[in-house]
C-alpha cells in the first residue's frame, strides 16, 4: 500500500479500518508508520464505518494527532453503530485547511435537518451507543466461537459482521433458502452480527445443511 502511494501518479490512499468484509484492521503503531511513509501530497482517507464496534487495544484512537497533518481524512458514519443507514448522515474530521479546500467544493443542502436531528440526538445519548456496540461484541465473540466450533475459519473481527473463509460450496444461497440471508464472496462469506435469536437460526440452519451431506 505504501509502494502504491509513493507511485508518482497516486492522488489518493483509502484505508477502510477496521476493513469491510473481512473485519480485520490495522493497528495504531501500523497506520502511524504508514503515514509517516506517504507523501504530503497524497490525501489519505481513513473510512472507519465501523470504529464503532473494535475492542482491540490496538486499534487506532489518535484522530486528534492524525488530523494534524494536511493530508489526513477520517470518515465515519452514523449507518452503523447508530442505526441510521437512512437518513444518510456521516461527518469528516482533518486538518481545518483540508476541511475548508473539501468545504469549497461542497454542494449546498446535502444534509436534511431530519438527519442532522437524528444524528445530534444521538450525541446526546453516548451510553446507548455504548450498550448497542457493547453487545455487538459480545454477539460477534459467541458467534465466532460457535462457528470455530463447526469447524469454519472464521477471521478475527473488529466490525459489526464476520467473515468466513471458505467456498466450498455456495452458502449464501443454500442459507437464503432456510430464510438466512448472508454475503457471499469469492473467497466466503460475511455474517452481519445480529441477536442470539439470529444466529441460533443461522447455526441452525448451517447444522442442516452440514447433516445433510455430513460435512461443512
Ligand atoms: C467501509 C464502508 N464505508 C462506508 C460505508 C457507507 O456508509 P454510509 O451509509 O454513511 O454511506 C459503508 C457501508 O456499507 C462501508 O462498508
Amino acid at each position: 500500500m505504501v509502494a502504491a502511494a509513493n507511485e508518482p501518479a497516486t492522488r489518493l490512499m483509502v484505508l477502510c479500518n477496521p476493513h469491510n468484509p473481512t473485519g480485520t484492521f490495522v493497528s495504531s503503531d501500523e497506520l502511524a508508520q504508514m503515514i509517516q511513509a506517504i507523501p504530503a501530497d497524497v490525501l489519505v482517507l481513513i473510512d472507519e464505518a465501523y470504529c464503532e464496534f473494535a475492542d482491540a487495544p490496538e486499534f487506532p484512537q489518535p484522530v486528534p494527532e492524525l488530523i494534524r497533518r494536511t493530508n489526513v481524512l477520517v470518515t465515519r458514519t452514523f449507518s452503523k453503530a447508530y442505526g441510521l443507514a437512512g437518513a444518510r448522515v456521516g461527518y469528516g474530521l482533518g486538518h481545518p485547511g483540508l476541511i475548508a479546500r473539501l468545504r469549497a467544493s461542497q454542494p449546498p443542502f446535502q444534509l436534511s435537518s431530519v438527519a442532522q436531528a437524528g444524528a445530534l440526538a444521538w450525541l446526546e445519548r453516548p451510553a446507548d451507543v455504548l450498550a448497542r456496540t457493547a453487545k455487538v461484541r459480545t454477539e460477534r465473540a459467541r458467534l465466532s466461537r460457535e462457528l470455530a466450533r463447526r469447524g469454519f475459519r472464521v477471521v478475527p473481527s473488529q466490525a459489526n459482521f464476520v467473515f468466513v473463509i471458505g467456498a466450498e460450496r455456495p452458502w449464501a444461497s443454500e442459507l437464503l433458502v432456510r430464510g438466512v440471508e448472508v454475503r457471499q464472496f469469492q473467497d466466503g462469506f460475511r455474517v452481519t452480527i445480529g441477536s442470539n435469536a439470529d444466529h441460533g437460526r443461522l447455526l441452525a440452519a448451517i447444522d442442516e445443511i452440514a447433516d445433510g451431506d455430513g460435512h461443512l
